[in-house]
């Protein structure tokens, strides 16, 4: 065969070849030790002497020529296209799942909860959770002998030689209000989230450790209709438009008047369950118009300013709202538990 034919039939050849393997093979049947260039190599002592040199040259540019065609064609078959890729995967087989990071429910609710009240014009401002026990007690117009400072049972902190008054780890958020107040002048309406801590025992309910939302406004003609009013509009944004409302006569130092806030169980839709405990309403909040002491203590007067205050236990809305019945679960870092939100 001719040396323009043997090297067109290989160009062909390596062309149409699809596999490496095969691409080995023909790479053997050319330029292998018995191939067919050294075929021609080896034939080149059967010619007449004058015609060896050139038939000599053109074997060797023959053998340059495939050894460059085979080396595009090598690195081409190395980067596989996205169909022979696919041709391999058994798609029968179990992915891999991308883990995706998410935001603890208890962040969600916040998060939640302050847009709402920021809709109404509240601003969202932070507090420290090592606080004075003025900040905490008296200045709310909890005094010292005051029995309901044994409701707002209190981690105490030892304080450093020198120190003035006592520390505490803060065990309500409430504590904004005066730190709030005393460096702002009315009108204000303020949210206030964070953790807070009490001494008591770890149970479904109950744990050392939880997060509460403060909410106060104050100005020159704040009443109660409207505190009614925002936390209506909180309520039936968290629970549900067709959520009753309802306020209980109660007692907190740092408000006079002072109210519990109900809502209509959002189980039995106020049938009564064993969830409100058949009375088909399920507490939410403590609320009530700011005492004129507390406003004293931050040096507002209580004859020009009134204002309205409410608390609430997040972990609690959190509860109720998506159906948690231990408090345990917020803290144990369970996916199961936390990829449901
Ligand atoms: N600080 C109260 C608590 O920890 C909750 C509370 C009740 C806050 C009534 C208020 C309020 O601002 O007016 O239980």
């Amino acid at each position: 065969m001719d040396i323009n034919n043997i090297s067109q039939a290989a160009a062909a050849e390596i062309k149409n070849c699809e596999s490496a393997p095969a691409l080995e093979e023909l790479k053997v049947k050319y330029l292998g030790r018995r191939g067919i260039v050294a075929g021609l190599t080896g034939s080149i002592p059967q010619l007449p002497v004058e015609e060896r040199g050139a038939f000599g040259k053109q074997v060797n540019e023959l053998k340059k020529l495939l050894s460059g065609i085979f080396k595009d064609k090598e690195s081409q078959l190395k980067t596989v296209s996205p169909q022979e890729k696919t041709s391999n995967i058994d798609i029968s087989l179990p992915g891999i799942c991308q883990d995706l990071g998410r935001k603890h429910p208890l962040t969600l609710i916040v998060q939640e909860i302050c847009e709402m009240f920021k809709k109404m014009g509240f601003a969202v401002v932070d507090g420290p959770e090592i606080e004075s026990e003025y900040n905490n007690f008296t200045g709310l117009n909890i005094p010292l002998d005051h029995p309901s400072r044994e409701a707002f049972d209190t981690f105490y902190l030892n304080a450093a030689p020198g120190d003035e008054g006592k520390y505490l780890l803060r065990s309500q958020t409430s504590t904004v209000q005066i730190r709030a107040m005393k460096a702002q002048k009315p009108p204000l309406a303020i949210v206030a989230p964070g953790r807070v801590y009490r001494p008591d025992a770890v149970d479904a309910s109950h744990s050392f450790m939880f997060h509460q939302i403060e909410g106060f406004m104050v100005g020159e003609k704040i009443t109660f209709s409207d505190l009614k009013g925002v936390l209506e509009f909180f309520a039936k944004g968290i629970f549900g438009a067709d959520i009753k409302m309802r306020f209980r006569p109660h007692f907190f130092p740092f408000t006079e008047p002072s109210a519990e806030v109900d809502i209509s169980c959002i189980i039995c839709k106020g049938k009564g369950c064993s969830v409100c405990g058949r009375k088909g309403w399920l507490e939410v909040l403590g609320s009530g118009m700011i005492h004129p002491n507390v406003f004293k203590n931050v040096g507002y007067d209580p004859k020009k300013y009134t204002g309205f205050a409410f608390g609430m236990g997040v972990e609690r809305i959190a509860m109720l709202k998506y159906g948690i019945n231990d408090i345990r679960l917020f803290c144990e870092n369970d996916l199961r538990f936390l990829k449901q939100f």
